[in-house]
């Protein structure tokens, strides 16, 4: 048997960006690498654990060990994780999920015209508020990634979607996105924890650490 902080654990986790449909040939996304969440799957394998991992498009090879499902929108991410989140002990949402999806996809390329447009956009459904809303026991990790205010909206996204622990992280032009080094601050219930600048594996790695302590001695040797 596997050993590590996180044997006979069960892993989904989500990473990368979404794609939401316009029509055939168009989408809306963001500037998600998906590093993050690859990192966080390569580290739960190495410290034991089972790891599934469901991938919006990156360039990123899936680390060795991990089982990987390929989605594009808001809407497969959220299918394809409640299909498997069953069995599941820890859900990591690295996911940079759309928030907004076109209100209607052309099912033609859509043509221009003379004058201005606008698009109707609606809300997607938030993955990991679902999933802790409907799975209590699980241990969630979620991402708060903020151009400003980060530390506060990382405490209160936790308490808000009720997730076990929230890694916060300031993005823009100069930081996190497409970069392999990243500064978090992690907030669990009666604790808190800067984890300095590193390279995301190296971060990966302090965050199972530390989602391990929380979860406690019950796992593996
Ligand atoms: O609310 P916000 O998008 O800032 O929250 C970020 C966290 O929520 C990340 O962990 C992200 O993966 C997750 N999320 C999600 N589904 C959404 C939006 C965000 O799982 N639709």
């Amino acid at each position: 048997p596997a050993s590590g902080v996180l044997a006979g654990r069960q892993v989904v986790i989500t990473a990368g960006p979404t794609r939401e449909a316009l029509d055939p040939v168009r989408f809306i996304t963001n500037h998600s690498s998906g590093r993050m969440g690859y990192a966080l799957a390569a580290a739960c394998v190495a410290a034991g654990a089972r790891v599934t991992l469901v991938s919006g498009p990156t360039t990123l090879e899936v680390p060795a060990g991990v089982e990987r499902i390929d989605v594009q929108s808001a809407a497969d991410m959220h299918a394809a994780v409640m299909a498997v989140i069953d069995a599941a002990d820890i859900f990591i949402g690295a996911a940079a999920v759309a928030d907004y999806r076109p209100a209607t996809t052309a099912a033609d390329k859509i043509k221009k015209a003379e004058g201005d447009t606008s698009l109707a956009l609606t809300r997607t459904r938030d993955i990991i508020a679902d999933v802790a809303r409907e799975h209590p026991q699980l241990f969630t990790l979620g991402f708060a990634a903020e151009t400003t205010n980060m530390e506060a909206s990382a405490r209160s996204k936790r308490e808000r979607k009720k997730l076990s622990m929230v890694a916060g992280n300031v993005v823009g032009p100069e930081h996190a996105f497409g970069r392999d080094d990243n500064a978090l601050f992690v907030v669990w219930d009666g604790g808190e924890q800067e984890l300095a600048q590193a390279s995301k594996q190296a971060l990966a790695e302090q965050l199972v650490a530390l989602m391990a302590q929380r979860l406690g001695g019950d796992a593996g040797p």
